[in-house]
């Protein structure tokens, strides 16, 4: 039997310790993957400051960590998608609520993950790029195709224009990246927002037009520039980018949907003074609130993401197994942002975390292993 070692959190706060783990075989629709790299996103940090607030149902130690790229070692009996030695991405789910699992957290050599949940990449691309997509890529599935968010039509390698035109606010974070690219690839015209310094980026992920965020106008300048085109709805992405998306959907005919991946309130500041969490909790509530009333009076109907719900839908299916491997083949989805490797190794999924933290542009915080 394989040895595995995981970089542990063992408790809120606690720094992560790399220690021996066991290694889990995979039940029917599982297989078990050896990583190569893993990537860091913000709730991996934000878990290790709030402890289990966002996720009550894990209990400590625990191995955090949603993205991984690597070789299927052992597939359950029902999974017939994959074999042994097959190079894979796959979004790992241990946190989610009906799974609890700390065999399933990506941060750790070999990692259970759900087989609906992967998608084979191409024998050309590394894995450190290929670790960068599964929760970008599914928080935006998530908040493009589900039923309960834009609903918007499917991707595919041969799109229909819809004639409509969607809102992707934080066009150059991870989320931004994939959505822009899949709602092109859905037959949708994409206007983005980003930093000035990233519009080249947007644009050439397919948004049509970049506005910066941070502008004074950009409210004013994005509405004009939806003046005669029709909404598909907002995704909103980024700090208080929900209130920002209301008021730009409110003055344009379309979909009057905004999708939301964030909260209003940013968590970095907990690590230097954990005593501001009943603030920020206070902050959250509040400005969760006054978008409802906002949100509820101007009739724009509002939903917040959690980026792992497409694991008991189609949208999984449409993602993983329709849609990305031949785009992925074919060039037509690239791995973006690009991978900033922190360093070789499960003892730098911590740097990660830290670098993750600090804070980065249009790239995606990697450990190899
Ligand atoms: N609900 C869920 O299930 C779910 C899942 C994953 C992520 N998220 C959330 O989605 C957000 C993005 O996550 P990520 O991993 O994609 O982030 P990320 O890649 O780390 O984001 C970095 C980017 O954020 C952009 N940015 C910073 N402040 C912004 C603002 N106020 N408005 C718009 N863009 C801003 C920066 O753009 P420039 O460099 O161009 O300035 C930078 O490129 C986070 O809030 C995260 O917690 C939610």
């Amino acid at each position: 039997m394989s040895t595995n070692t995981a970089a542990w959190i063992r408790a809120k706060q606690a720094q992560l310790e790399v220690k021996s783990a066991p290694y889990t075989p995979p039940r029917e629709n599982e297989m078990v993957v050896k990583n190569h790299a893993v990537a860091i996103n913000p709730v991996d940090w934000i878990t290790q400051l709030l402890g289990n607030l966002i996720f009550p149902w894990i209990k400590f130690p625990f191995v955090l960590g949603s993205d991984l790229a690597g070789e299927v070692v052992e597939v359950g009996k029902a999974v017939s998608r994959f074999k042994v030695g097959d190079r894979v991405l796959g979004h790992a789910v241990g946190a989610a609520k009906k799974r609890n699992s700390p065999a399933e957290g990506a941060f750790q050599t070999y990692t259970v993950i759900l087989a609906h949940m992967a998608a084979p990449i191409p024998s050309t691309m590394p894995y450190e790029n290929a670790s960068v997509l599964p929760l970008a890529l599914s928080t935006a599935a998530c908040g493009l195709f589900q039923k309960d968010h834009l609903a918007l039509e499917y991707p595919s390698a041969t799109p229909k224009p819809t004639g409509k035109t969607l809102l992707v606010w934080g066009g150059s974070t991870s989320v931004g990246s994939n959505a822009i690219q899949l709602s092109v690839a859905a037959g949708y015209e994409v206007i983005a927002t980003s930093s000035p310094g990233n519009f080249d980026y947007v644009k050439k992920l397919g948004a049509s037009q970049a506005f910066d965020y941070n502008s004074t106008t950009v409210v004013k300048d994005v509405i004009q520039a939806f003046k005669g085109k029709t909404l598909a709805g907002a995704l909103a992405v980024g700090k208080r980018s929900a209130e920002v998306c209301l008021d730009i959907v409110h003055a344009c005919n379309g979909n009057k949907f905004v999708s939301m991946a964030s909260t209003s309130v940013s968590f970095e500041t907990l690590a230097q003074r954990p005593g501001r969490l009943p603030i920020l909790i206070l902050q959250i509530v509040s400005s969760s609130v006054s978008l409802l009333v906002k949100s509820r009076v101007r009739n724009i109907r509002t939903n917040m993401i959690n980026g792992i719900t497409l694991m008991d839908n189609e949208v999984s299916k449409v993602i993983y197994e329709d849609f990305l491997p031949q785009a992925l083949a074919d060039g037509r989805f690239v791995a973006a942002p690009d991978p900033h490797i922190v360093g070789k190794g499960l003892e730098y999924v911590q740097a990660g975390f830290d670098a993750q933290m600090k804070g980065v542009s249009a790239k995606k915080v990697v450990v190899f292993l």
